[in-house]
Parts: structure tokens; C-alpha cells; sequence
């Protein structure tokens, strides 16, 4: 596989990185994670791609996470909020103009500058247990710490736990949301695996990870955002009560089979046939002389484009509303990235949705599309024409 958010210009092909990309579940703990990792410094730098504020559903998901999350735990004078993954501030400028007090951890330094140009106090490192501790000295103890489609980014986990247990007041909480593994068996997104998500947690794993740390979860709220994710609730061990869910939930994923192999056997299986499938829908589409481009160059798509051997001979171009991506190919596969208006301006007769996972907000604006006939292409949860 190439780097999934390594969009490239022409000239760098000769350059192009690829690495081993592969899944494996611990035995004892129950964690499924890329048994390979990349170098953080490959990933996240200062001209990272992903800039969060891209989706308006995304926007007022933080924005309504943030007034959960002030009801819940911010009732100090003056509390502080520290978020790891900040990006370009989706989260933390909803505090802008109250009393909380925050800091956005940020590693890369593009998407850094913009949180800084919103007003939102950004420190553009690593989050690890170095840096938790110099947070410590310089702001004190936080009331909250929350962390976004991040914490399964992090290959040295262990650091970033014990980090948390160093930062936190003894009465904060660690609220931490990522892509749910039970969501991905169930739907067989396997494009949610590629090199930046080392992890693919479990109530399981992450209770097994906080066990290691004198922490515990105790609460756990499922969101429906990037195709299913679980938000967890984590505080000192003993802090605070249990919610029933906790319990309900690993009884849940042990019934569900997310700690034992087979269950990944069948979902490789199941990947296999979402390959053939899709291949045969577009080969058949292409043999008919449609015109198919794709919707949205996500991080995801890298692997569904790699993995089914699909480039231009299918996919004429990808829309992308992201200007660092336009004008750049996808990563392996080599497909244009182009800015919206040149969907708009001809439209395709298909498109396959590579950003499923905000096809509520793509549906709902792509009125003409429809209109002039044009279809989307899906593949999650199963592959099809979408009516
Ligand atoms: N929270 C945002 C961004 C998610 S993308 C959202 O949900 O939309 C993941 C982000 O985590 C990237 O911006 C990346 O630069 C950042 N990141 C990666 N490793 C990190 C680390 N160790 N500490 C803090 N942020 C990190
Ligand atoms: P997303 O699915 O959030 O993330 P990932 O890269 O983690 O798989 O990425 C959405 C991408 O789709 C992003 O590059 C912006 C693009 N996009 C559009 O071009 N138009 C849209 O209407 C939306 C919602 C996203």
C-alpha cells in the first residue's frame, strides 16, 4: 500500500513509498492493530492533508459534543481543556468566547496554523507523556481531555495513557471517539484500515489499555459519525461510577465473537467478495461506455483503490472539495484529485462514494447530480447502485 494521505504530484511517482499493510488481533487483550506501522513523522507534518472542518456534519457533531461535554464535566471556574489531534480546530472553537480555558495538541503544523488563526491556542507536537507532563508545569491539571478520530492514530498507546493518568485532575475524564471495530465487521468497511489507524478498538482493548494505567471506562456512547464510532468515557480507577453500558457493551462484543479470530476470518472473507463485486459493477458499467468518476479522495479510498487494482482504467477523476488535494493523484493509484467544480460542470454518470461515511450531508446537497440521472456507486455496507 502507499501512504494513504500521500496525494502526489506527477514528478514524485518515481518516489512513491509502499509498505505491508496488514491487521492482526491480540490474543490476550483482544486489540486489532496494523502489525506494521509507519514513522509518525511519514504521517503528520506540515502539509497534511485531512483538514477537519471539510464536513458541515462534522462541524455540528464537535459543536454538540462540546455542549455535552460542558454539562458534564465543566463546571469549574475556569477548567481546562486539553484536546490531542486538534486539527484545524472543528473542536476546540466552540469554546471560543466562554471561560474554558483550552489547548489543541497538533502535531501537523499546516493544520495547526488555522486552529492559531481561529484563536485557538495550539501547540504543534506530539501528544505522549512528555508532552502531557510539560502541559502539567505550564497550565496546570486538566477537567477534560478529548480526543477525535486520534487516539487509534497513536502506535505508542501505552505513552499516550499514561500521559492521560499524569494530565488528568482527579475527578477529569479522558472522552476519547474513534471508527468501532464492531462497525467495520459488521459493515465490512475495510477501507477504515490503512497505515494511519494502527488500532481498531473494542471496549475489550481499550478497557484492557486503562487497566495498565490505574484507569477505567466508564461510560461508553455509540455515534453513528464515520460510519459508526464509539465514544468512551475514561477516568481515574474508582473516580467515578460505572454506567451499566460498560457492561452491556463487552457482553455485547463478546457475543459478537471481537475477541476471538474466526470472526476476522469471516470478515476477510467477506472483504474478498466486497472486491469482486465492486470490480464487477464498474467493469460492467465501463464495457456499457459510462463515464464514472469518483466522490471525495478519503484516506479510505487509498486502500479500496489499491486493494481492488482500481485506477483510471475505471475512474476517470476525484472530486474533492480539499484545495491541497486538487491537482494531485490519488496515492498508488494514480487518479486525478479535482476540485468540485469540474464534477459539476459535466457531470458523470456515476459516482462511486468514497466518502460514505458523510453520504447523508453528499445526498442531500447533490439535488442536481440526481436530477441529470447520475447514480452514486456504494460499497459499504454492501456493494450497489444507490437508488
Ligand atoms: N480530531 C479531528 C482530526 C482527526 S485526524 C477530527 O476528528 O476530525 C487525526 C489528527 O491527529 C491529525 O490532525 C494528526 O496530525 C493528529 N495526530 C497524530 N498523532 C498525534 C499525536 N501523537 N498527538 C496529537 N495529535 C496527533
Ligand atoms: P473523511 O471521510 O472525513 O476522512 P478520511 O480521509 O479519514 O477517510 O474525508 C472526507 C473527504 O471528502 C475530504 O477529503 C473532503 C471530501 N469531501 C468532499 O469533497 N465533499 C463533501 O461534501 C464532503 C463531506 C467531503
Amino acid at each position: 500500500m502507499p501512504i494513504a494521505n500521500g496525494f502526489l504530484l506527477p514528478t514524485e511517482i518515481p518516489d512513491e513509498k509502499f509498505f505491508d499493510l496488514s491487521v492482526g488481533l491480540c490474543r490476550s487483550c483482544a486489540m486489532v492493530q496494523l502489525t506494521n506501522v509507519l514513522n509518525r513523522d511519514q504521517l503528520f507534518h506540515d502539509s497534511y492533508a485531512f483538514f477537519s472542518s471539510t464536513s458541515e456534519g462534522m462541524k455540528r457533531h464537535f459543536k454538540e459534543m462540546a455542549a455535552s461535554l460542558t454539562a458534564r464535566y465543566l463546571e469549574n471556574s475556569e477548567p481546562l481543556v486539553v484536546e490531542i489531534g486538534s486539527n484545524d480546530g472543528i473542536f476546540l472553537s466552540n469554546f471560543i468566547g466562554t471561560n474554558v480555558r483550552v489547548l489543541g495538541v497538533e502535531p501537523s503544523a499546516n493544520v495547526a496554523a488555522v486552529a492559531v488563526s481561529k484563536g485557538v491556542r495550539t501547540v504543534s507536537k506530539f501528544f505522549d507523556e512528555q508532552l502531557a507532563s510539560k502541559v502539567v508545569n505550564e497550565d496546570g491539571k486538566a477537567d477534560l481531555i478529548v480526543g477525535a478520530n486520534v487516539l487509534c492514530h497513536i502506535p505508542y498507546l501505552n505513552s499516550v495513557f499514561a500521559g492521560v493518568r499524569t494530565l488528568l485532575k482527579t475527578q477529569g475524564a479522558l472522552v476519547f471517539e474513534d471508527p468501532y471495530v464492531g462497525d467495520i465487521i459488521k459493515k465490512t468497511s475495510y477501507d477504515q484500515i490503512y497505515d494511519e489507524h494502527a488500532f481498531y478498538f473494542s471496549i475489550l482493548a481499550v478497557s484492557a489499555v486503562c487497566s495498565r494505567h490505574d484507569l477505567e471506562v466508564f461510560d461508553v456512547e455509540p455515534q453513528t459519525v464515520h460510519g459508526g464510532s464509539m465514544r468512551y468515557h475514561i477516568g481515574i480507577r474508582g473516580a467515578r461510577p460505572v454506567s451499566i453500558a460498560v457492561s452491556a457493551l463487552m457482553e455485547q462484543e463478546r457475543s459478537a465473537g471481537l475477541d476471538r479470530l474466526e470472526t476476522f476470518e469471516t470478515f476477510r472473507k467477506n472483504v474478498e467478495n466486497s472486491r469482486t463485486e465492486l470490480l464487477s459493477i464498474l467493469q460492467k458499467l465501463k464495457a456499457e461506455g459510462a463515464r464514472i468518476s469518483g466522490y471525495g479522495a478519503t484516506s479510505k479510498s487509498t486502500t479500496v483503490l489499491n486493494y481492488c487494482g482500481i485506477g483510471t482504467n475505471y475512474i476517470e477523476f476525484i472530486c474533492d472539495t480539499t484545495p491541497g488535494k486538487q491537482g494531485r493523484l490519488t496515492p498508488g493509484s494514480h487518479i486525478p484529485v479535482v476540485p468540485y467544480g469540474a464534477f459539476a460542470e459535466k457531470y458523470p454518470e456515476y459516482a462511486v462514494l468514497f466518502a460514505w461515511n458523510h453520504s447523508n450531508e453528499i445526498l442531500a446537497k447533490e439535488v442536481n447530480f440526481k436530477n441529470a440521472g447520475g447514480r452514486f456507486i456504494t460499497y459499504v455496507p454492501a456493494v450497489g447502485i444507490l437508488k
